[in-house]
C-alpha cells in the first residue's frame, strides 16, 4: 500500500474530465492573449537585472550565448510541456503532468519545486523591482531611497530590509485578492509598455554600440575571484577590530575594498608584463602588458594605501585573497568543481578564453544557469490551460511562441548593453537602465546628454511595469498550483481552495502566499535565492522532459493535440541541458535544495500522504468514486473538481470520519 501510493497516478481520463467539469464559462483566452501572458510572465528581472551581472562577473560579452544555452534547454523543455499542456489542458502545470505519469511522490516533489519557480522567483523579482525604482528616483530626484531600507540585512552591510520590494508584494497580493479580472487587465497594459520598452533598448542602443567593447577588452580585465575576496576579506578585517562603530566601519570597509582593489590591480598588471618578458613574448604582446599597466596606473594610482596601517592590512588582505582565489576559482565549476571534473575541463576553457569569452566555457554555462531566470515564466502558460478557448491548439502555441520571442528580444538587449559599455563596468543591478544613464556621463552635447538621461528613466520605468506583471503572473501561477494540490488532498484544501464568497478568488492561499513572499522579498540575499529558484526549476525541467517521455511509453495510442517532434531526441536533450545547467550550480545552492526538499518531504509525508485523495481511496477510507487507478489506466470517474467542489468533497470526507 505505501509504494503502491507514492507511485500512483491520476489517469489522463480524470485530468480530461476535470477540465470538462469546470470553468466553462470563464475560457475567455486566445492564442494572442495567451502568448501576451507568457511574455507577461517571462520578461522581468532576468533580462533587466541578470543580464548585467552575468556580463560584468560571470560571462563577459558571451553573456549573449549564455542566453543562447538557457534558451536551448528552455526550448526542449517547452516543446515537452506543449505536448502535456494539449494533452491535459489544466491547472498545475508540471505537478499535474508528473501525477499523471511519475505518481504522486514525484508530483509532490515537483509541485514543491514549483514553489521556488513561482513564489521564491516572484521574492527576487521583488527585489529586482526595488532597483529600478531607485534607478528611477536617481534620474527623477537625483537621489536614491537610503541603502538601509532598499537591501536585505545579509547581503548589505548595515541595511534593514529592502521596504519596497515589500510593499510591491503586498500591493500584487491585494490586487490578486480583489480578482483576476482587474489583474488581467493591468497585466496587458504592463506587458505593452515592457515589450515597447525592450524594444526601445534594442533599437535605440544600437545607435551607442562601439563594437570594440565586444571584441577588444583585454582578457586581464574580467573580475577575478581575488576581487571578489577582496571585498569580503576587506569587511571580516574591519568587523574584527571593535573599535570601529556601525557608520565608521562601513566608511572604513569600502576604504580598504578601494586601495586593496587598486593595488591588485596594478600588481596584476605589473606580474603579467613580467611573465610575458620572462618568456620572450613578442614586443606587440609586451607593448600591449605595457600599456595596461599605465592604464592601472592611471585609473588606480590615487587609491593605493598611503599610510603604514593601511598597507599593512592591505598586503595581508591581498596575501589571503591570492591563497583563497583557487578555491573560489573551483566554486564557478559548481558540483562540477566538486566531482573534481575541472581539472578537465579547466585546459578547454583556458584554450577558448579571448576578449569575447573572457570567462571561458565554464563562464557561459555558469552564465547560462544564471540567466535562466531570465526564462522561467514560459510554463506559466500552462497554468492558464483552463482558461484558454482552444487549449489544446492555442496553449502549444502561446508556449513555443512566447519563448521564441523572449530569447530574441534577450539576445538582442544582451548584445546591445554588452556593447555600449565595457563589460568589467557593466552595472550589476540595474545594467539596462545605467547602460544609457552611464553613456550619458561620457557624452559632452547636453541635449544628447539629456536624451540619455531620460531614456535611462524610460527604461527603468518599463522595468518596473515589467517587473509588476511578472509578480502578477507568477503569483497567479503558485495560487494555481496549490488550487491543484489541494484538489488532489496533498495540501489543505481550507486554505489552499477555498473561496472568498465575494471576490470569487482564492483569497487565503493568496493572501498566505503573498506574506511569505514579502517577507522572503525583503530580508532574503537575493543572489542566493536566485540560485535556489533556478536549480528548483531545472529540477522540475528535467522531470518534465521525462515524464513526457514515460507518457508517450506507456500511452502510445492517446490522441495528442500536439507531438513533440523527434521527442526521443528532444526529450534527452532537455535532461541533458537543463541538467548541465544545474552542475554548474554551485554546491551551497545544491546543499540548499537538498534541504528544501527534505522540508518538503516532511510536509508530504506529515500532511499530504495521509490526506491524498488517492491515498484515501487505494486504503479504503473513501469510496472509490473519483480517483485514478495506480497504473493510470483505467479510472473512469471524475473527480469532482473546482474550489468549491473541493471544499465540499473534503467537507463530505470529514463527516464521513
Ligand atoms: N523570467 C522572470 C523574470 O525574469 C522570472 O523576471
Amino acid at each position: 500500500m505505501f509504494w503502491k501510493q507514492l507511485f500512483a497516478t491520476k489517469s489522463l481520463e480524470t485530468l480530461q474530465e476535470e477540465v470538462k467539469g469546470e470553468h466553462r464559462l470563464r475560457r475567455a483566452l486566445g492564442p494572442i492573449s495567451l502568448t501576451a501572458s507568457g511574455v507577461g510572465a517571462i520578461i522581468g528581472a532576468g533580462i533587466f537585472v541578470m543580464t548585467g551581472q552575468v556580463a560584468a562577473q560571470d560571462a563577459g560579452p558571451a553573456v549573449v550565448l549564455s542566453f543562447v544555452v538557457a534558451g536551448v534547454g528552455c526550448l526542449f523543455a517547452a516543446l515537452c510541456y506543449a505536448e502535456f499542456a494539449a494533452l491535459a489542458p489544466v491547472a498545475g502545470s508540471a505537478y499535474t503532468y508528473a501525477y499523471a505519469t511519475l505518481g504522486e511522490l514525484f508530483a509532490w516533489i515537483i509541485g514543491w519545486n514549483l514553489v521556488l519557480e513561482y513564489a521564491m522567483a516572484c521574492a527576487c523579482v521583488a527585489s529586482s523591482w526595488s532597483k529600478y525604482l531607485n534607478e528611477l528616483l536617481l534620474i527623477l530626484f537625483g537621489a536614491e531611497l537610503p541603502s538601509f531600507l532598499s537591501n536585505d540585512p545579509f547581503s548589505h552591510e548595515g541595511a534593514w530590509f529592502n521596504l519596497p520590494a515589500l510593499l510591491i508584494t503586498l500591493a500584487v497580493t491585494a490586487i490578486l485578492v480583489r480578482g483576476i479580472r482587474e489583474s488581467a487587465t493591468t497585466n496587458s497594459i504592463l506587458v505593452g509598455i515592457k515589450l515597447g520598452v525592450v524594444l526601445f533598448v534594442i533599437f535605440a542602443g544600437l545607435a551607442f554600440i562601439n563594437y570594440k567593447n565586444w571584441i577588444d577588452i583585454p582578457v586581464a580585465e574580467r573580475h577575478l575571484p581575488e576581487e571578489e575576496l577582496i571585498g569580503e576579506l576587506a569587511a571580516k578585517t574591519v568587523e574584527a577590530d571593535p573599535s570601529y562603530k556601525r557608520a565608521a566601519a562601513r566608511q572604513r570597509i569600502e576604504h580598504l575594498k578601494r586601495q586593496s582593489l587598486a593595488a591588485y590591480k596594478i600588481e596584476q598588471r605589473r606580474q603579467i608584463a613580467a611573465q610575458l618578458a620572462a618568456q620572450g613574448a613578442s614586443q606587440r604582446a609586451q607593448a600591449e602588458a605595457q600599456s595596461l599597466i599605465a592604464q592601472a596606473l592611471e585609473r588606480y594610482d590615487h587609491d593605493l594605501p598611503q599610510s603604514d596601517e593601511d598597507k599593512n592590512q592591505v598586503r595581508q588582505i591581498l596575501d589571503q585573497a591570492r591563497q583563497e582565489a583557487p578555491a573560489r576559482s573551483t566554486e564557478r565549476w559548481g558540483l562540477l568543481g566538486v566531482l573534481g571534473l575541472n581539472r578537465w575541463l579547466t585546459p578547454i576553457d583556458d584554450a577558448v578564453r579571448n576578449p569575447f569569452i573572457p570567462y571561458g566555457l565554464a563562464g557561459i554555462i555558469f552564465g547560462a544557469a544564471m540567466v535562466f531566470f531570465a526564462y522561467i515564466g514560459f510554463d506559466a502558460v500552462s497554468t492558464q490551460a483552463e482558461e484558454a478557448i482552444r487549449p489544446q491548439r492555442d496553449v502549444p502555441i502561446a508556449i513555443l511562441a512566447s519563448l521564441i520571442i523572449c530569447t530574441i528580444l534577450y539576445i538582442g538587449v544582451a548584445a546591445v548593453i554588452t556593447g555600449m559599455v565595457p563589460y568589467p563596468d557593466i552595472d550589476t543591478e540595474r545594467a539596462v537602465a545605467a547602460a544609457f544613464r552611464q553613456r550619458g556621463d561620457l557624452v559632452h552635447n547636453p541635449l544628447l546628454k539629456g536624451l540619455l538621461r531620460g531614456a535611462s528613466g524610460l527604461i527603468s520605468l518599463g522595468a518596473i511595469a515589467g517587473m509588476t506583471s511578472v509578480l502578477l503572473i507568477t503569483f497567479l501561477g503558485q495560487v494555481r498550483i496549490f488550487l491543484a494540490m489541494a484538489r488532489d488532498g496533498l495540501l489543505p484544501p481550507s486554505i489552499f481552495a477555498a473561496v472568498h464568497p465575494r471576490f470569487k478568488t482564492p483569497h487565503r492561499s493568496t493572501l498566505l502566499v503573498g506574506i511569505v513572499i514579502s517577507l522572503v522579498a525583503a530580508f532574503t540575499p537575493i543572489t542566493m535565492l536566485e540560485k535556489m529558484v533556478n536549480i528548483g526549476t531545472l529540477m522540475a525541467f528535467v522531470m518534465v522532459c521525462a515524464a513526457v517521455m514515460v507518457l508517450r511509453l506507456r500511452r502510445p495510442h492517446v490522441e495528442r493535440p500536439f507531438r513533440t517532434p523527434l521527442l526521443f531526441v528532444f526529450g534527452p536533450l532537455g535532461i541533458a541541458v537543463n541538467l548541465v545547467m544545474m552542475l554548474f550550480l554551485p554546491p551551497a545552492t545544491w546543499a540548499r535544495l537538498v534541504v528544501w526538499l527534505a522540508v518538503g518531504m516532511a510536509i508530504y509525508f506529515g500532511y499530504g500522504w495521509r490526506h491524498s485523495y488517492i491515498g484515501r481511496r487505494l486504503s479504503g477510507r473513501i469510496p472509490s468514486f473519483a480517483f485514478a487507478s495506480p497504473d493510470g489506466l483505467a479510472d473512469t470517474h471524475p473527480l469532482p473538481s473546482g474550489p468549491e467542489a473541493i471544499q465540499g468533497v473534503h467537507d463530505q470526507i470529514h463527516e464521513k470520519k
